[in-house]
């Protein structure tokens, strides 16, 4: 009975000295073990709480679409354009991840994205309003026939007049963006080759996005990583639509690389790029470093589209093998080889960072970066997007063709139809939660170590007290007190 009282110190010390070794061990390798941590949060399995966020994310997505109203078209062209931006016309989106497939051998999953929007009655105009922009379906059939013979452009030119084709159209809001609106042009479309049409799929009506809402193709397939395998970030992408790379273009430029837009890499510097793979350019761009600050009290870096990033122009090499025939304008991007050969370009709102010559050719444009750059807020230690602004404009390629009657004397330029903003804000909740998750990362190794100070002291304490009442106590006893007094030793001499 007598060795009781002792034994309990010993097992008070041996604990509090295992305790305070673990409080230390942790408070040294805290680094590696937060970023494991973090990295089973966000791996995407079927039961990881990122993949069922990601699945149907239920942050408010809102699409907002700015219309060019042309308001001089009948003094087409010895006036040059007015252009008159209407809008916000809101959408709520609706984003779901669909058709997921897992592929476990190549730590990769694949999905498709279905996206539906609904009318927003926040929006500054209504779907009744009646604007005019350029007719884009007599625009593409024009830029289609380019290379052909005298004798059938002289038909097209024809048939143009004879249905009644202007060089511009006008029509409700809503039926230029969801709800399309019919054209004897597009049933004649329909009885051409494929060739004459650019392979593009039979259509009824034509609008700018007919046919998207509840679309599963409108952002292909997409293959991702799933960060199963230690040092890789989850949803990054692989393969798109089955393509290994894009077979649009050679070289560098047909690499599919980069974010999928919802994971980014931790620790991002100030050197950092951020790549990112975006479905509408169908190409991957880098975002390139703008500057820092703080949203809800939480440290951002601000990676924003630059002309170089966007650019298609000789002046940066790097993006000339994306230049596809003329490389004349900067911040452009030639989109026409994957949307069936149309005249499609696309560059940020009111040509921001793009070839001042691009403006001179139409009147209303008046590119601001705090309103038309596109960018990416990201916290950097946790690589988390905090605010986001996706922002393009979409633009017609005109040129004259001596040929075709409408196009005889047009100029040759870049026609904007409208642009388009998507912009993602962290909810003050999700802010919250990220506060005390960087708070965990931050303050987690000092608190391990004063945790480690704590039970060192413990056993500094029992042991002192324990050695001045056992003056009497067996040898063997000493002897196995020896062990913890070594660890106490290296403790101590830690907090020196
Ligand atoms: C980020 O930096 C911390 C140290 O600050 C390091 O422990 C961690 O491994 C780094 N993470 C990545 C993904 O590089
Ligand atoms: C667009 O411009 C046309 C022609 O100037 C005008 O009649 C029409 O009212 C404008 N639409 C809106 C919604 O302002
Ligand atoms: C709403 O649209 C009109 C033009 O139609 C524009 O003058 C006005 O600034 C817009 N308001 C907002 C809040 O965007
Ligand atoms: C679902 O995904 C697979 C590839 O994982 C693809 O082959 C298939 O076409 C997709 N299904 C639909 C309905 O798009
Ligand atoms: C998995 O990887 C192999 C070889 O890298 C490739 O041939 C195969 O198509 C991939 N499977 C899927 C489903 O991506
Ligand atoms: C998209 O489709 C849904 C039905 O699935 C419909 O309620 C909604 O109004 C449509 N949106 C537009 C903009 O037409
Ligand atoms: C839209 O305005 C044009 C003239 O700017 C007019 O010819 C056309 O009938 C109008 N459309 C509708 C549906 O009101
Ligand atoms: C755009 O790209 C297409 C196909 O890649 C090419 O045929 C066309 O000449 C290019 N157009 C211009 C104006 O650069």
């Amino acid at each position: 009975m007598r060795g009781h009282a002792p034994r309990c110190r010993r097992v008070t010390i041996v604990a509090a000295g295992l305790c305070a070794a673990t409080a230390l061990a942790t408070a040294l390798t805290w680094n590696s073990i937060f970023e494991t941590i973090l990295n089973s949060q966000v791996i995407l399995t079927p039961r990881s709480r990122a993949y069922k966020e990601w699945v149907e994310p239920n942050v408010p997505l809102f699409f907002d679409v700015y219309l060019f109203n042309w308001t001089n078209a009948d003094r087409f062209p010895e006036e040059i354009p007015d252009l008159v931006q209407l809008g916000p016309y809101r959408f709520r989106e609706r984003r779901r991840h669909v058709n997921i497939t897992f592929h476990p051998q190549n730590r990769s999953m694949s999905y498709q994205t279905q996206r539906s929007w609904y009318f927003d009655e926040s929006s500054n105009g209504t779907l009744q309003d009646n604007i005019t922009i350029l007719n884009v379906i007599a625009a593409s059939a024009i830029y289609r026939s380019r290379y052909w013979g005298f004798i059938r452009q002289k038909g097209l030119s024809m048939g143009l007049a004879m249905f009644g084709h202007g060089i511009s159209v006008s029509r409700l809001a809503g039926e230029l963006l969801f709800e399309g609106y019919e054209d004897p042009l597009l049933d004649l479309a329909k009885s051409l080759p494929s060739s004459t049409t650019g392979g593009a799929p039979p259509v009824d009506r034509f609008g700018l996005f007919y046919e998207r809402n509840n679309s599963m193709d409108t952002d292909g397939l997409v293959e991702v990583t799933t960060g199963e395998m230690s040092g890789t970030i989850p949803g990054q992408i692989l393969r798109w639509n089955n393509y290994d790379s894009l077979p649009y273009y050679s070289g560098e430029c047909a690499k599919i690389k980069g974010s999928a837009g919802e994971f980014m890499s931790h620790n991002l510097t100030e050197d950092t790029l951020l790549t990112m793979f975006v479905p509408d350019l169908c190409r991957t761009v880098n975002l390139e470093y703008d500057k820092s600050g703080y949203i809800d009290g939480l440290p951002y870096h601000k990676y924003t589209m630059t002309d170089i990033s966007f650019d298609n122009s000789t002046r940066s090499p790097v993006n000339s093998c994306f230049c596809n025939g003329d490389c004349s304008w900067g911040g452009l991007m030639n989109v026409s080889a994957c949307r069936y050969g149309s005249p499609a370009f696309l560059s940020l709102p009111h040509f921001l960072h793009g070839d001042p010559e691009l403006r001179e050719k139409v009147r209303g444009l008046d590119p601001d970066p705090e309103l038309h750059s596109f960018y990416f807020a990201v916290e950097p230690r946790l690589g988390v997007p905090l605010d986001v602004a996706g922002r393009f404009q979409f633009n017609v390629f005109i040129e004259p063709c001596s040929n075709i009657a409408l196009y005889e004397n047009v100029p040759k330029m870049m026609f904007p139809i409208f642009w388009v903003e998507q912009r993602v804000r962290v909810s003050s909740e999700m802010a919250a939660e990220l506060r005390v998750v960087r708070a965990v990362c931050e303050w987690g190794g000092t608190v391990c170590a004063c945790a480690a100070l704590v039970f060192a002291s413990v056993v500094v304490f029992v042991a002192t007290c324990y050695s001045k009442k056992s003056q009497y106590t067996k040898t063997e006893e000493i002897v196995l007190e020896k062990p913890k007094d070594e660890a106490e030793i290296k403790l101590t001499s830690f907090e020196n």
